[in-house]
């Protein structure tokens, strides 16, 4: 998706931002922050984070604990090609400095099985999946009505809304390579096509997908040219950027979550679902990927599709005013809203740090 002239700017300023990180980390590492007995590293990014981490653990004698939410090479892959020297490189890279470190958190039970097949990882690999922010929580009644009569993104619809004659769909995103928003467009292209003629119980759909990022004006596009062609009859998209406090609320108070995360190395999970669960609000995303039944499970918290159509068929199913689907997944979605941090955390990071009985 990003063409020629992106991927050179991007090769040319890379080691600039490199030279520049190195420094930075390093003084910060290295001279002002006085030793400690553990260090917690997030990988990715990996570099050159992972080298200093690992060089100034050496010589102040610290346990490193590598966190791993992702792989720094297949992210690159998504930018570059998954054949791109570079690409071979950062996966050399990853691999053996992993090797060097004694421990090990990873996001999910298949990450920490790559860790050991793909990587050849040894030591002590712990899965440590994420949990919400304390700011991802359901709302009340009264609450989810302030909020979308307070904000201009919600406040025209608002009696609408409450009274499901038009349900308001949320997604996220950094408007990146990895996420692939055609699926949605597609999807509720034929939603509406479906609403205007052989389904009109169908509910109209507001859709506001909130993020910043380098694919965001095409897509913008996009959405414009459908409505010009009158493909969006029943269905409003809206992009904006919201603040965090304003997101943890519209998520509460909206009706369904998507997310379009395609997972670069198949073992990591989007963040943003995570969050919707903290809110308690039912997921349907995309689920071809290992590590997707982790965190989903399926017709109980949230649906999964793999293609545009599936997509399109579950949100008439589930938007049908006679099925009830989407209550038994709210339901399910706020029992999920109940599992936070420290029930993860303590049992985890929190023993091995020695900090928990
Ligand atoms: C490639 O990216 C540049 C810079 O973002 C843009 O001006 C140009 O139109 C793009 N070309 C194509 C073919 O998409
Ligand atoms: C309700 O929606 C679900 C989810 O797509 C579907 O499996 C089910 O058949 C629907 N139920 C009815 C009664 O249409």
């Amino acid at each position: 998706m990003l063409n020629t002239s992106n991927k050179l700017a991007f090769l040319l300023a890379a080691p600039f931002k490199v030279l520049f990180q190195i420094w930075t980390l390093w003084s910060t590492l290295a001279y002002n922050t006085q030793s400690c007995e553990w260090m917690l590293v997030q990988n990715p990014p990996s570099i050159p984070t992972l080298l200093l981490a690992i060089v100034v653990c050496h010589f102040r004698k610290i346990k490193l604990v590598i966190d791993w939410h992702n792989f720094g090479y297949s992210i690159l892959g998504l930018k570059l090609g998954q054949n791109h020297p570079l690409v071979f490189v950062a996966k050399v890279y990853e691999r053996y400095l992993g090797r060097i470190a004694q421990y090990h958190f990873a996001v999910t039970n298949a990450m920490c099985d790559v860790l050991k097949s793909d990587l050849g990882i040894r030591g002590t690999i712990l899965p440590l999946h994420d949990r919400p922010a304390p700011l991802f929580i359901p709302l009340s009644d009264a609450d989810q009505i302030a909020f979308l009569t307070r904000h201009e993104l919600t406040a025209a619809e608002v009696d609408n809304i409450i009274a499901s004659k038009t349900r308001l769909v949320v997604s996220s995103t950094s408007w990146t390579a990895d996420e692939d928003f055609s699926v949605l467009l597609d999807a509720l292209r034929s939603y509406s096509e479906s609403a205007t003629t052989d389904s009109p119980h169908l509910p109209e759909l507001l859709v506001i997908i909130t993020g910043k990022g380098p694919l965001n004006q095409h897509y913008v596009e996009k959405i414009r040219d459908l409505e010009s062609r009158q493909e969006l009859e029943m269905v409003t998209i809206k992009t904006a950027w919201l603040s965090f406090e304003d997101y943890a609320s519209l998520l509460g108070a909206a009706d369904l979550g998507v997310s379009l995360h395609m997972s670069s190395s198949g073992v990591d999970l989007p963040m943003k679902v995570v969050d919707m669960f903290g809110a308690g609000l039912p997921v349907l995303g995309y689920d071809n990927f290992k590590a997707w039944p982790e965190l989903v499970q399926e017709n109980i918290n949230g649906k999964g599709f793999s293609s545009p159509a599936q997509m399109s068929s579950i949100m008439k199913d589930i938007f049908d005013p006679t099925n009830e689907t989407l209550d038994t997944l709210k339901e399910g979605a706020v029992r999920e809203s109940k599992r936070r941090w420290s029930s993860e955390w303590d049992p985890v990071a929190g023993k091995l740090f020695g900090l928990t009985m």
